[in-house]
């Protein structure tokens, strides 16, 4: 019986080879070990030995059992360590590699040069208001002083949306809604879309005017040129030239169009002693804003009593002013969301 032991270790270590897989592990314990397995008969069969030989034989057993078990242990130990390297080079992760970039998004120029215009504004006291792109007749033109056959209607090449909507022209129909809801004193500005059909470098069917306008008991004409001169030095430079030139709205009267000193030839229409500057055509002006004092007519469509009410009121185009602060030459930039553009302004 001695012998058989030591066939039955050698069997055995032959069979728990490094290969060895966890079925397999598990195959030779019960081969060896389970009820009716190799070694577990042995011990059955230790009663047919002589009595004087079973103690030895006893030990002996014990200690192949021992030995069995701890090498089935030792492979499972080492299976378990080989699995968990694997999975740890499966999911290595390259922690020196450059992480993907989130792009970070940017603020249109338009809504860039919109917010600068109306904090100025802000700063004075303005607050603002907003009116629908989808206006009537009625606030967008009749009540600005333009009556149906008004020639004045002309300059504004209309969008009709039917016979008595329109995309609203300007966003002087943003005076009237404020002004019929609302008693004095008022100083608001009102940003937003207007619509014309024009469509060139210089104009767009779609862009942006912010309009503005105070009423109390005794706004003057020198108010409208303090307010503007001051918002124009802070958008523009602190030392730029304004001028007012007389011309004419149906909705304010007198009417007055407002000039910047260019600031590429400085006002002298020149650059490099001969060439005319190309950024004020030679004029050394650059025309901004339509301004004026608020018509009577408009306050009595609205109930004002213009007896003890006055007020001025301007609108100005802000693609015109992005694209002389920026030097962008023409319109359509704003609109075609070319990346490479916009990534300009930050
Ligand atoms: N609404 C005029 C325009 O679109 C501008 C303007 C506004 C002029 C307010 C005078 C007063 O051209």
């Amino acid at each position: 019986m001695r012998e058989s032991l030591d066939t039955l270790r050698n069997e055995f270590l032959a069979r728990i080879v490094d290969g060895a897989s966890e079925q397999e592990v598990q195959r030779l314990r019960v081969e060896f070990l389970g009820r009716k397995g190799k070694l577990t008969l042995m011990f059955h069969r230790l009663k047919e030995v002589p009595p004087e030989e079973r103690p030895g034989l006893g030990e002996a057993l014990n200690e192949l059992r021992g030995f069995v078990e701890g090498k089935l242990e030792l492979r499972l130990t080492e299976l378990k360590r080989r699995e968990k390297e694997r999975l740890l080079q499966a999911e290595r992760v390259d922690i020196t590699l450059p992480g993907s970039r989130w792009e970070r998004g940017r603020v249109h120029p338009l809504t860039l040069v919109m917010d600068e215009i109306t904090d100025v504004f802000v700063a004075m006291g303005f607050e603002l208001a907003r009116g629908p792109d989808i206006e009537d007749d009625y606030h967008n033109f009749e009540a600005l002083n333009m009556p149906p056959d008004h020639p004045a209607r002309d300059m504004q090449d209309t969008f009709f949306v039917s016979a008595a909507r329109v995309l609203r022209t300007h966003t002087s129909p943003v005076q009237i809604r404020v002004m019929e809801t609302r008693k004095p004193p008022l100083q608001v500005i009102a940003p937003g879309a207007v619509y014309r059909h024009d469509d060139d470098a210089t104009h767009s069917p779609m862009f942006h005017q912010v309009e503005g306008f105070m009423v109390d008991s005794q706004i003057a004409f020198s108010d409208l040129k303090g307010v503007l001169t001051h918002f124009l030095r802070r958008v523009f430079r602190p030392e730029t030239g304004v001028r007012f030139r007389p011309s004419f709205f149906p909705f304010t009267e007198p009417s007055a169009e407002v000039d910047i000193q260019c600031f590429l030839c400085d006002g002298k229409g020149m650059v490099q002693g001969q060439q005319a500057c190309r950024v004020c055509k030679g004029t050394g002006w650059l025309e901004i804003l339509g301004a004026g004092m608020i018509d009577p007519e408009v306050f009595r469509f609205v109930g004002y009593d213009a007896e003890r009410v006055s007020g001025f009121a301007f609108g100005m185009g802000v693609e015109r002013i992005a694209m002389l602060k920026y030097g962008i030459e023409d319109i359509r930039l704003f609109f075609q969301n070319e990346l490479r553009f916009l990534r300009q302004f930050a």
